[in-house]
């Protein structure tokens, strides 16, 4: 058995977030030290919980749960309960909470775990930037403490999904984003960031959801298009009826915008990223995001042909293998849950 790493997860949970906190769960090299909470798909009361409620349904103890930042840095938060449904997770129920947030905030909680294991903390951030960005002003030293970093957010060379050009994490809060990066400019150990150019080849369909429900012991009939909207699990597992649920909106949303009956999990291949990176094949590049243009706020742009004269403080994800992605996801995702009964 690989060891085990010390793991801090920042999320917006989000029903692709969700998915990436079961597969951390699931993941015995992975030691989930902490979860900050922050503002995005949702509201963040509600992202925490989420949050509180996973570990509740999931039976996982002894985590800390941070909350973070109401707001992004300078701008209006926005919320998109329209892909990620009114309460974050689709159509999916999550038991009342069991435990109880952090005394001190996400930033904070970002800074703790890095000076508690200097040098191997993972972080992994599927959100806006806010509190990593405040965790950056509070502790500058975050890039030597961390072993490494992964972000999902921003599209290169790629068209947005919140604006034409911006990716949501990013296009929330643009000015945390560009903070975060400007911190990495001269780290050694730089970002592994993952944009909407990479996860969204990594495609969840009612077949791939079928062997999850088998690998879990709990099979199920394949969801289709042609069922009526809401339609609620009935896998006899409770994670795989959580996750079910949340995947069917998830997938109509995906439906209504005209790319199929499936859904992007973007935050999920970032948490499978963190512990093996050789399923995504990278090139370094400076990166910046636009903060200031009429059209083009929050589109993050990577000068690979070096014109800005800077070196690299970003490296971006190019290819992808969705299939060892999946075969991952479905073991430990399937065999974690199988263990939930
Ligand atoms: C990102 O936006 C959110 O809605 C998802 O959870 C993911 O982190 C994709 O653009
Ligand atoms: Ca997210």
């Amino acid at each position: 058995m690989r060891p085990r790493r010390p793991v801090f997860v920042d999320v917006d949970t989000g029903v692709d977030d969700a998915m990436a906190l079961a597969y951390l769960f699931g993941s015995e090299d992975a030691e989930l030290v902490g979860i900050a909470s922050t503002a995005g798909n949702v509201g963040v009361r509600q992202v925490c919980r989420n949050n509180l409620g996973l570990l509740a349904l999931c039976g996982v103890t002894g985590v800390p749960v941070s909350m973070g930042s109401a707001t992004p840095l300078s701008a209006p938060l926005r919320t998109a309960e329209d892909t990620h449904g009114p309460q974050g997770l689709g159509y999916a129920r999550l038991p009342e909470a069991n435990s109880e947030l952090t005394t001190y905030d996400a930033a904070e909680a970002w800074v703790r775990a890095a000076h508690a294991h200097p040098g191997e903390l993972i972080g992994v951030a599927t959100g806006p930037l806010t509190n990593l960005a405040l965790a950056l002003r509070a502790e500058p030293a975050l890039p030597r403490l961390l072993a490494r970093l992964v972000i999902m957010g921003g599209a290169f060379d790629y068209r947005g999904n919140t604006t034409p050009v911006a990716e949501w994490n990013v296009s929330v809060d643009p000015e945390s984003a560009a903070e975060v990066f400007a911190g990495w400019n001269g780290a050694e150990n730089l970002p592994i960031v993952l944009g909407l150019n990479l996860t969204e080849n990594v495609a969840m369909t009612p077949e791939l959801l079928s062997r999850l429900a088998g690998a879990a012991g709990s099979p199920s009939t394949p969801m289709s298009a042609a069922d009526a909207r809401g339609t609620v699990s009935t896998a006899s597992n409770p994670l795989i009826r959580v996750l079910e649920d949340a995947m069917r909106f998830y997938f109509e949303f995906h439906h209504d915008q005209g790319e199929g009956y499936l859904a992007h999990l973007h935050d999920p291949l970032a948490a499978a990223v963190a512990l093996d990176t050789e399923i995504v094949r990278y090139r370094a590049a400076p990166v910046d995001v636009e903060l200031t243009g009429t059209l083009t706020r929050g589109m993050t742009i990577a000068d690979w042909s070096r014109r800005w004269g800077r070196e690299p403080n970003a490296v971006i994800g190019v290819d992808v293998d969705p299939a060892a992605f999946f075969d991952r996801f479905i073991d430990r995702v399937g065999a974690f849950a199988k263990r939930l009964g």
